[in-house]
């Protein structure tokens, strides 16, 4: 069965991409080469919801369901700030840049996580956390390698990269290549601006 790797996320306006992508670079200049794979610029975004492989039938439903929800949604702010490691800094898998927004943005993913349920997408065990993935560590580093991560990235503090308004949705598509995942926009969800109250 033909079946398409995707998610649902906020897409980020080019001067934030920017300066997120400012602070890679002085990461990946602090920290050794190949500890990290860094998130190319192309590639930043804030997952909402990853889907997985769906199918054609799934993919459809899914589309209105976005259609409706986002609809629903009134643009609101974000902001960009500060950074962390998941599940934590001793053995990091995941780097990231951080996110502040009204407590919108939990409602709004765990909406789509129940409504794409309805189409048998698996839901979240876990509670959302908003971030922005800047780096993937590998687990088989050794202990002495993510010492040294961890001093090099607290060594880059990462204060407030700007605020901007959201107002849309995107379905990715997502191919995975030996040269790292490529991201293709499927389709964009604008929010209602005339919606007073979401
Ligand atoms: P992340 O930014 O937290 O790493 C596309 O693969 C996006 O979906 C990634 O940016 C990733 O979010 C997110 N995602 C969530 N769960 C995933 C999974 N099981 N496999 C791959 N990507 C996942």
């Amino acid at each position: 069965m033909n079946t398409v790797r995707s998610f649902i996320a906020l897409d980020f306006p080019v001067v934030v991409i920017n300066k997120v992508n400012a602070v890679i670079q002085e990461l990946s200049r602090a920290i050794p080469r190949g500890t990290v794979r860094w998130v190319p610029a192309a590639n930043l975004h804030l997952t909402l919801k990853f889907l997985g492989d769906t199918t054609s039938s799934q993919s459809t439903q899914i589309k209105d369901i976005l259609s409706d929800l986002a609809s629903s949604i009134t643009p609101f702010q974000i902001t960009v700030i500060g950074s962390g490691m998941f599940p934590n800094a001793y053995r990091p898998k995941t780097l990231w840049i951080g996110i502040k927004s009204p407590a919108d943005l939990r409602l709004i993913a765990k909406e789509i996580d129940k409504q794409v349920a309805s189409v048998g997408i698996l839901m979240e065990s876990r509670p959302f956390s908003p971030h922005l993935t800047i780096g993937r560590v590998p687990s088989d580093l050794t202990a002495a390698a993510f010492g040294q991560l961890n001093n090099h990235f607290s060594s880059v503090p990462v204060g407030n990269l700007g605020s901007y308004t959201v107002d849309h949705l995107t379905l990715y598509k997502s191919d995975l290549r030996p040269t790292g995942a490529t991201y293709t926009e499927l389709a964009k969800y604008p929010f209602n601006k005339d919606n007073n109250q979401k």
